[in-house]
């Protein structure tokens, strides 16, 4: 990170991990650097994607892109690591050989590159609800402007969240851009976070953000 960015995300580990998975996060998921790709096809970038169902969605449904998922804890990380292997060799999963995973802050990632995405979706980002903690929050104007500047031509930022109140939040922070806002009904899969549905809200609510 360029400076010290405020920390946007809970615990990095929680409760202790499969001897499978301990072994994918140590010998198998050096292999999924993005480090590793040329920047020449299409690529999306999901941030914060925890357990992974989406990812994995998106790796299914974009045969021809490269997935990059960048999310700093580590149980998330193993999770989806166990999702996308062989258990019985741990091998990738031939549907899923187009996903790579960025094991940390997403910031660093797009600080140190000049990725451009097709798509960047962020899918229930930690409101952290108390007032005190809303600094924590990762969607602030700066964070969308530095994302504005990975998009590709026709780019879109895809964001969602079953906290109605950070979605105004982060309304109100999209005007301090430069970046275009609507809300059209999306279907998207439903995360593991979102079935906890914490904020006891009806449905989440989408917005997309596009460069004009
Ligand atoms: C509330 S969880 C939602 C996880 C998942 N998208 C879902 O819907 O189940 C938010 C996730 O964002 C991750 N996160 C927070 N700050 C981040 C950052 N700066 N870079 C990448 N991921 C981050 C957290 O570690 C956490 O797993």
């Amino acid at each position: 990170m360029e400076k010290q960015e405020i920390r946007t995300f809970g615990r990095r580990h929680g409760k202790k991990l499969s001897a499978r998975k301990q072994t994918l996060l140590e010998t198998v998921l050096p292999a999924f650097s993005p480090k590793n790709i040329k920047n020449t096809g299409n690529l999306i970038l999901e941030i914060g994607f925890g357990n992974g169902e989406h990812m994995r969605d998106l790796s299914i449904r974009n045969p021809e892109s490269i997935i990059i998922g960048a999310e700093p804890f580590m149980n998330g990380v193993a999770a989806l690591l166990s999702a996308i292997t062989n258990e019985s060799d741990n091998q990738i999963l031939p549907e899923y050989k187009n996903i790579r995973i960025w094991p940390d802050d997403v910031r660093k990632l797009l600080h140190d590159s000049n990725y451009k995405f097709s798509e960047i979706w962020v899918l229930h980002p930690d409101p952290w609800p108390k007032a005190r903690h809303e600094k924590r929050r990762l969607l602030n104007s700066d964070f969308l402007k530095l994302l504005s500047e990975h998009l590709d031509k026709n780019g879109q930022i895809i964001i969602g969240t079953d906290h109605w109140e950070y979605f105004d939040w982060i309304k109100n922070e999209v005007t301090k851009t430069s970046l275009y806002a609507s809300f059209p009904p999306l279907s998207v899969i439903h995360t593991r976070y979102q079935n906890k549905n914490m904020a006891e809200t009806d449905a989440p609510k989408y917005m997309i953000l596009t460069n004009q």
